[in-house]
């Protein structure tokens, strides 16, 4: 039943030691996540492709063949389709004619925190940039198509805010083809749905930053300097996920508080007695493999799709491309050209950890979403000062906007329309 990989493991690397850069990180991390309002704020693995693509095919999630080649062929989706293109490794483009996919004022549903015209943010290319993938061109994205597909169907994101941010652009792509008065958009705890009632289809946001039980579990109030983690207990957020077609996960930032981090074992409730810290990957490990088991009991790889989205990269320190010794992603307008640029705040052990759990070796049902090294190079993406701030600003910060600029998440139109065109591609033109 196992399909055979379509990439080889992971070698294995040198483990490498977490650099003072790291420490710094996790620090402004920390501070970032202790001081910011509601961030009203991503990984997966490989499948024997034509195979997935029958499933999928009898799940409705695609046309049968014939179909897509009527309707769809475009030279983009036929090269798409090719055998083997990674469509994660490629280079950014700027086009103006055809990105951003829509204007900031024509989506009602983008939170403040990500509203970067709206805030003043006097330059606009960052959003005029196209992905290209090296070896194939991305199938363009259809608004029709995709919510076709989506008929009686909930597609739902589940993660923080990074994962926040892809669900916003992803209705912000969609809901321009519905009417006024066919669609919704609802908030009720963790949970925030997106109705599309004519499609009869939900797109859906579900606030667990940890994917498993965590002392910030709440969707507002989550502002935890000392974060606990249950690594093995799902089962309080995951009941919420039954009956998802399309689930999408993240999960990487709130772990980065430093090498540790705390686990608790037992509930919540009550006294909270033993509590022990763990080395931050193995706790990781635990709560990635706990989300596969979940996915292996409960998602029917026949009818539905799960992803991973890999890392979310930060751009808090200049020096490290090249800049200014003092300076963070404020001020920067264009992406980094250097095709192996790798911050120092993504963890690469992490990421191998993923990985391991995810990877195409094991062939769980998870396709990895790898959108870690092409958002790597957008250093000019982020919200910076462009943003609804947290708290009142000092006269301190104003006159230094360095220091609270938002180096962490990401404007929309911009980056995040790129993850989903990815997904986009995942989904319906498995190749
Ligand atoms: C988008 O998809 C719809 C539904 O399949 C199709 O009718 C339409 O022609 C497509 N649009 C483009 C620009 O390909
Ligand atoms: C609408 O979709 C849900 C699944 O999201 C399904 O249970 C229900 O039967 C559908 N209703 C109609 C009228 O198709
Ligand atoms: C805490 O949990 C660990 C691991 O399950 C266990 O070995 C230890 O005995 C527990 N300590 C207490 C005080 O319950
Ligand atoms: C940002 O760029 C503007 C215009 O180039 C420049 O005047 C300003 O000093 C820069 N600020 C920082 C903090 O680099
Ligand atoms: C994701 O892509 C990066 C860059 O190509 C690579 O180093 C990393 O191993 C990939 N991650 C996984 C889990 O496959």
């Amino acid at each position: 039943m196992k399909s055979p990989p379509l990439l080889p493991s992971l070698s294995p690397q040198r483990k490498r030691r977490l650099s003072s850069h790291l420490f710094v990180f996790s620090l402004v991390v920390v501070v970032f996540v202790l001081y910011s309002e509601d961030f009203s704020c991503i990984l997966g693995s490989h499948f024997h492709y034509s195979r997935r693509a029958e499933q999928i095919t009898r799940a409705g999630l695609l046309p049968p063949r014939d179909i897509i080649e009527e309707k769809e062929a475009s030279v983009e989706a036929a090269a798409a389709a090719e055998e083997g293109c990674d469509i994660f490794a490629g280079e950014w483009v700027y086009d103006e004619r055809s990105r951003p996919h829509y204007g900031e004022e024509e989506c009602p549903y983008i939170q403040p925190q990500l509203t970067c015209q709206a805030h003043g943010r006097p330059d606009t290319g960052y959003q005029h940039w196209r992905w290209q993938p090296r070896a194939c061109s991305l199938p363009s994205f259809n608004a029709t198509l995709m919510l076709e597909k989506l008929r009686g169907k909930r597609m739902m994101f589940v993660g923080d805010s990074l994962n926040r941010g892809q669900f916003v652009s992803m209705v912000c792509l969609l809901h321009r083809v519905i009417p006024e008065n066919a669609k919704s958009m609802e908030s009720l705890g963790s949970l925030t749905v997106f109705r599309a009632k004519e499609y009869n289809a939900s797109i859906e946001f579900y606030w667990a930053p940890f994917l498993v039980e965590s002392n910030s579990d709440n969707a507002v109030v989550h502002r935890i300097t000392d974060r606990i983690v249950r690594a093995g207990s799902i089962m309080k957020h995951a009941r919420h996920w039954e009956g998802a077609d399309v689930l999408v996960f993240n999960t990487y930032l709130w772990w980065m508080a430093g090498s540790k981090i705390k686990i608790l074992r037992g509930s919540f409730e009550g006294d909270m007695k033993n509590i022990t810290e763990m080395v931050t990957e193995d706790a990781y490990k635990i709560a990635l493999r706990r989300t596969t088991k979940w996915v292996n009991k409960n998602m029917d790889p026949r009818t539905t799709r799960v992803f991973f989205v890999t890392m979310s990269p930060s751009h808090p320190s200049s020096k490290e491309w090249g800049g200014d010794p003092d300076g963070n992603c404020y001020n920067e307008t264009r992406p980094i050209t250097d095709a192996a640029y790798w911050g120092t705040g993504t963890s690469k052990s992490m990421m191998r950890v993923i990985g391991e759990v995810l990877g195409a070796a094991r062939a769980p049902p998870v396709t990895l979403l790898n959108i870690t090294q092409l958002s790597e190079y957008r250093k000019d993406a982020h919200t910076q000062i462009y943003k609804k701030q947290w708290n009142p600003l000092t006269p301190e910060q104003i006159a230094n906007p360095r220091s609270y600029a938002d180096c962490i998440h990401w404007c929309l139109p911009g980056l995040q329309d790129t993850w989903n065109e990815l997904l986009y591609a995942k989904l319906f033109f498995p190749n």
